[in-house]
């Protein structure tokens, strides 16, 4: 995101209380280390640094299962924090706010590709917290016109082509990073969870987004906004759905080593598929994924975790 926004000629502060962030991601661009629901901090950061035109809203606890398990600590920081956030933003006079929100708002949608107005029904608190944040910023933009695009991410993935930075999660819940630890050796192997959905091959299907495109997405609706842009929610994806088993078959193609499988069963609230309608985005900010095929965004995510483990 800071690269993207470098690359588009803005001036960037960031603000990470690195629990699972890094401050070597964040190069030379001021770092701000503190809580996002420290009130005070956040508006001692908005002082110090302002004016401040946007803002861009990440940070977030975002494992499903484990939202299940420790609501309180999600509802605390992805919707308390978010408000004192979005409330530093009105007091400082911000015009837009950008938030990554997600597909799980949506719940078990009842048909494919989803569009914005499927109803919202999230099943786990981590998909209720974000569609909170959603709420409260368009009742915000009614009251006080700060202008706001939520952006509901499908599967986001892949690694800055430039190299030097990626995904780095611990623990690792995604698909494709840890298929391609499995295929290093650096896994035992991977577990895949369900084989008996009602799709083609049994597989769940999954709309994978490179993060180079969401985050220029972002650019585009910070500028668009900025300009006077309506806003609202729109989904990020690319249309095009992937089963867990064509992504492991593509991991052995691209890699060119197999990816050890472990048959587990299905996960509770997984659904079968997932799959984007991001015309309105496309449409509405001129925005369209370059780098979002799927080969490319293996190699990608392949040349990151060669570099970064030394493989
Ligand atoms: N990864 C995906 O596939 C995906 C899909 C949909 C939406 N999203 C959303 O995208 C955003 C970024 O996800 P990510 O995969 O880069 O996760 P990540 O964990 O790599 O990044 C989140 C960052 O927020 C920071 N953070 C969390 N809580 C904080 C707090 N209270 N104060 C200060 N910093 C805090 C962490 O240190 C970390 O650097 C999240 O909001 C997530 O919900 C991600």
């Amino acid at each position: 995101m800071l690269r993207a926004l470098r690359r588009a000629g803005h001036t960037a502060v960031v603000l990470d209380d690195l629990r699972a962030g890094r401050a070597d991601f964040v190069g030379d661009a001021p770092l701000v280390r503190c809580d996002v629901g420290d009130h005070a901090a956040v508006e001692r950061a908005f002082a110090e640094y302002g004016p401040v035109d946007g803002v861009i809203h990440l940070a977030a606890l975002l494992s499903v299962g484990e939202s299940v398990a420790k609501p309180l600590a999600y509802y605390r920081n992805n919707v308390s924090a978010a408000e004192g956030l979005i409330e530093t933003a009105v007091h400082h006079g911000a015009r837009a706010f950008v938030l990554s929100s997600t597909a799980a708002v949506y719940g078990h949608p009842e048909s494919q590709p989803i569009r914005e107005d499927a109803p919202i029904a999230p099943i786990n608190p981590y998909g209720a917290s974000k569609s909170m944040v959603e709420r409260i910023l368009a009742d915000v933009e009614a009251a006080h016109g700060m202008r706001y695009a939520a952006l509901r991410y499908f599967n986001a993935s892949g690694a800055d082509p430039e190299g030097g930075i990626g995904e780095c999660h611990e623990p690792e819940l995604h698909l494709i990073p840890l298929a391609l630890e499995a295929a290093a050796g650096l896994r035992p192997a991977l577990s895949l969870f369900g084989s008996d959905y009602p799709t083609p091959d049994g597989t769940c299907i999954r709309d994978y987004i490179h993060v180079t495109d969401l985050a220029r997405a972002h650019v585009l609706a910070v500028e668009g906004l900025l300009e006077g842009q309506e806003g609202g929610a729109f989904n990020l994806g690319t249309g095009i759905g992937h089963s867990n088993r064509e992504v492991l078959d593509a991991v052995e193609r691209v890699v060119g080593l197999p990816v050890p499988i472990l048959p587990a069963d299905r996960r509770p609230g997984d659904p079968p598929e997932l799959v984007a309608d991001a015309s309105r985005f496309r449409e509405a900010f001129g925005w369209e994924p370059k780098h979002s095929d799927l080969d490319t965004i293996l190699e990608t995510a392949w040349q990151w975790l060669s570099s970064s483990r030394g493989l």
